[in-house]
């Protein structure tokens, strides 16, 4: 933990010590006349809302022009919320730049691969790495900090908003040099930096600094290590936007907590949450449903990785939504009892604060379709409704408050730089996709009704009987190690195809794949077999793999084939080993098999590794458990993740009552109770 103060919950402004879970919104009244405040006060005691992230993109509000302040009205509704009881996450205020702003300092303006300006108009057009933009936000946060650090409603400090949700790469002239400074400490002399950047292919060796861009649009193909380190900076940079508020904010008011929302969610990858959690004094995250087919799974998944981003500690959602958005292509309002499920499905993954994006829905701007907690058609509203039914629910569930994730016999590892670099251009394949691998294995999983947590790379192994590394496509060499340590100990690893390819500048560790793992796999592998298009190569599991495949050959004794290729060019090869070591074991699986197709196979390994369900057979994949863990008692979260009546059946433990959770033998389609059994 870097952050000035270890880990820390939010400072409630009254009876601190009562257990509760938060629950609200971001509220940003400045869209609002004055009259609604109060109206708005009142409708969020009455929904059992008890905190609300407030001055979000507010700076154009509260600073009007260089050196003008406005502070009036934030001054009133600060006052408002805490007559009514209503804690405030409040925001720095620097997520967007005001227009003078801007006009008089356009080079604080983000500039695209293609060197283009990213103009203001949105919102978060700014560098991370522009000193100018710098030094007004500071400047922001220090005049917030002096006027509201000691204000009784005042709960944590939002810093800026979803760092990187839009700016996340920058090519400007700031980029460029912030890039070569974070090279010269990455490496420290030009030499190894060459040597990093295998520059002595087409050309590339630099004998300046001076000399080296960003991955700006080139004539073919960029450097791929240029590429993979303009990511790592490029969160980096980030990092440092949220270091140097929060340190300002630790210097000003060292009693109040600082956070910032991530966004662990389908294909926001920029940011390494990994290492940014230890920034903050606690995790916050915001997550919207992804549509499809595994959109229960994805939320699980997300929630899941949040929650051991914060090592197992609450965490706080800080945006989900009621229903609809407004930024997919087709926005689709969620279906009756979904948004309890929703909210109660992060909850179960630990979060202790629940709030929306946002509480009144807007009448004008660019999210006027998003949903809210109060709809456009008010609240007598079904929305409005289920939100008062929440809150009363997450007021029943105070004794969850403060728990903390019990761990599984299984784990899937989450790892950003092979995130990033197993989808780097020029590879065998364009199509391959590092998360959606990853979440196969958690749908396979719950297929089969065996809880797996979702743990960053440099979390313990050593607490899994099952590890599951999906295309763990960089490993340096203190990696192997400790999976081969794992292994050694008596875990069973699994991994997959593209895995232990390169190192951590993105060489391929030679004699053949899969490299770094190849002697704890004990197999070998030549070539490279991706699958174009449709083409699916079958196993004789009955299962068929898409996307890849790969020539195995068997190098140690004792090897077992756990599937064969039946058709293809690698008909009659090895297609999924596991080679047993001691008491543990080292598999591989070479193609992508899908959640469904993943099943047979995850069954072998559930067997070898001795993990089982928890739940009775008969709920496997329509009942989905999660386990928080008190002092005296586990709080056991089954989710519906069907959209169908399931008999749970004789399920030991104690019902929490609460107007969105099921009680007796049964749970409604989306419906979750939750169980309280003593330890
Ligand atoms: C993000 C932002 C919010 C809002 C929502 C809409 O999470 O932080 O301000 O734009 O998306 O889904």
């Amino acid at each position: 933990m870097t952050a000035d103060h270890g880990p820390r919950w939010l400072r409630w402004p009254s009876e601190p010590s009562r257990p509760r879970l938060a629950f609200g919104a971001d509220y940003n009244p400045e869209q609002w006349p004055r009259e609604v405040w109060q109206e708005d006060a009142r409708a969020m005691r009455h929904a059992g809302v008890n905190i609300v992230s407030l001055a979000i993109f507010s700076w154009a509000r509260l600073q009007p022009g260089p050196g003008r302040w406005t502070f009036g009205w934030l001054d009133e509704v600060m006052d408002l919320l805490h007559a009514y009881g209503i804690a405030v996450d409040l925001a720095t205020a620097t997520a967007s730049p005001p227009p003078w702003l801007t006009a008089r300092h356009p080079e604080v303006l983000p500039v695209d691969h293609d060197g283009r300006t990213l103009w203001p108009g949105g919102r978060q057009h700014w560098r991370p790495t522009s000193p100018i933009f710098r030094e007004h936000a500071l400047h922001l946060v220090r005049a917030m900090a002096e006027r509201y650090g000691t204000h009784p409603a005042l709960a944590a400090w939002h810093v800026s908003n979803e760092l990187g949700c839009h700016n996340v790469y920058d090519y400007s002239g700031d980029a460029a040099a912030a890039f070569r400074a974070w090279l010269r400490t990455r490496y420290g002399t030009m030499e190894e930096l060459n040597r990093a950047w295998a520059t002595a292919f087409w050309s590339q060796a630099y004998g300046d600094w001076a000399e080296i861009l960003p991955p700006r649009l080139a004539a073919s193909y960029p450097n791929p290590t240029q590429q993979l380190d303009f990511k790592r900076f490029s969160s980096d940079a980030l990092k440092d936007h949220l270091r140097a508020e929060r340190s300002l904010l630790a210097e000003l008011t060292p009693g109040v907590p600082v956070t910032t929302n991530f966004m662990v969610m389908g294909e926001t990858k920029g940011m390494d949450y990994a290492d940014w959690a230890g920034e903050v004094d606690f995790v916050s995250n915001d997550h919207y449903v992804l549509p499809g087919p595994q959109a229960q799974d994805e939320l699980s998944f997300s929630a899941n990785l949040t929650g051991w981003l914060a090592g197992g500690r609450p965490w706080f959602l800080m945006e989900h939504s009621t229903s609809a958005v407004n930024w997919q292509p087709v926005n689709v309002p969620k279906k009756p009892g979904g948004l309890a499920r929703d909210s109660l499905t992060h909850v179960a993954y630990g979060a202790d604060a629940v709030c929306f994006f946002q509480w009144r829905q807007s009448a004008g701007g660019a999210e006027k379709y998003h949903s809210a907690m109060v709809p456009h058609a008010g609240t007598d509203s079904e929305v409005f409704r289920s939100v008062a039914g929440l809150g009363a629910t997450l007021e029943a569930l105070a004794p969850v408050a403060g728990t903390r994730r019990r761990r599984a016999a299984a784990a899937i590892v989450f790892d950003w730089d092979s995130w990033w670099a197993a989808e780097l251009d020029s590879h065998p394949t364009s199509r391959l996709r590092y998360r959606q691998e990853a979440l196969d294995w958690y749908s396979a999983f719950a297929a089969a009704g065996v809880r797996a947590d979702v743990i960053p790379a440099g979390e313990s192994f050593e607490h899994y009987d099952l590890l599951v590394a999906p295309i763990l496509h960089v490993v340096p060499g203190a990696l192997a190690e400790r999976l081969g340590a794992y292994v050694a100990g008596g875990g069973h690893l699994v991994t997959t195809y593209f895995s232990g390819i390169v190192d951590e500048h993105d060489h391929v560790w030679l004699g053949g794949y899969p490299g770094a793992l190849r002697e704890l796999l004990g197999i070998r592998i030549e070539e490279f077999g991706p699958l174009p298009g449709g083409d699916r190569a079958e196993l004789d599991l009955g299962v068929a793999g898409t996307l890849w495949s790969d020539r195995i050959d068997v190098t140690e004794a004792g090897v077992e084939v756990v599937a064969r290729y039946t058709s293809g060019d690698y008909a009659g090869r090895p297609a999924v080993t596991t080679r047993p070591a001691g008491t543990g074991s080292a598999s591989y699986v070479s193609t992508r098999l899908g959640p469904d197709g993943l099943g047979p196979v995850l069954a072998r390994l559930l067997a070898r590794s001795g993990v089982r369900p928890e739940l009775p057979a008969a709920l496997a994949g329509r009942v989905e458990l999660a386990v928080r863990a008190g002092e005296d008692a586990d709080y056991w979260f089954l989710v519906n993740r069907t959209d169908e009546e399931v008999e749970v059946g004789e399920v030991a433990g104690e019902a929490l009552p609460g107007p969105s959770l099921a009680a007796g033998r049964t749970l409604g389609p989306r419906q979750v109770r939750v169980l309280r059994r003593p330890a």
